[in-house]
């Protein structure tokens, strides 16, 4: 079981190191990887075992994050209309992105940043990706092309990033962490809870 304290964090070298890509068909090492990242992803929904094992839960976890530096991440989410999304990402290659912008009003955050970092991160709204998904219980691999946009766009992009070796800090505007784009939109949840 991955545990908080088992993700590095941002003065580690390794998260500066861009990922290679996996082999496929998976190797049993790697699936467990994946297997790893997923329960820990889990777990944080689970009140009871954040509690327990002290997990800060999360919606995005790249394999860089648990130091292994392979092309592979797992997105567990609700988006902003409450639809729940699940996939465990390998090889993912971004083909395509809107000019028109999105962002968080309350900025990103991320596993292995271990601070509160003011400022506005801006992405595409939409994408698409092609990319190699692994069915936990199928235990198969299978070539998509993903559609995303809005949060989970977001959260695509900034897991992308974690495979070039680029966090979030890196793309604030640090004259003015604040500003605006022109052409863009925030993304609105339901439930507003900010
Ligand atoms: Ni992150």
């Amino acid at each position: 079981m991955i545990l908080y304290k088992d993700i590095i964090k941002e003065d580690h070298p390794d998260l500066r190191i861009p990922s290679k890509e996996v082999s496929l068909p998976l190797s049993d090492e790697d699936i467990k990887t994946l297997e790893l990242m997923n329960e820990y992803l889990l777990n944080g929904y689970d009140e009871e075992k954040t509690k327990k094992y002290g997990i800060r839960p999360g919606v995005g976890l790249s394999a860089v994050q648990i130091d292994v530096l392979k092309r592979m991440f797992i997105i567990m989410a609700y988006d902003e209309k409450g639809v729940f999304h699940h996939y465990a990402v390998i090889n993912p290659k971004i083909i395509s992105e809107s000019i028109e912008l999105t962002y968080l009003k309350s900025g990103e955050g991320c596993l292995s940043v271990d601070r509160q970092v003011d400022g506005l991160i801006f992405r595409p709204r939409r994408i698409k990706a092609n990319v190699y998904l692994y069915d936990f219980l199928e235990k198969k691999v299978t070539y998509k092309q993903l559609k995303l946009k809005d949060y989970l766009a977001i959260i695509f992009q900034h897991e992308y990033d974690h495979l070039k070796g680029i966090l979030f800090v890196d793309r604030i505007n640090k004259e003015n962490p604040f500003l605006i784009l022109p052409n863009s939109v925030p993304v609105t949840f339901e439930s507003q809870e900010d």
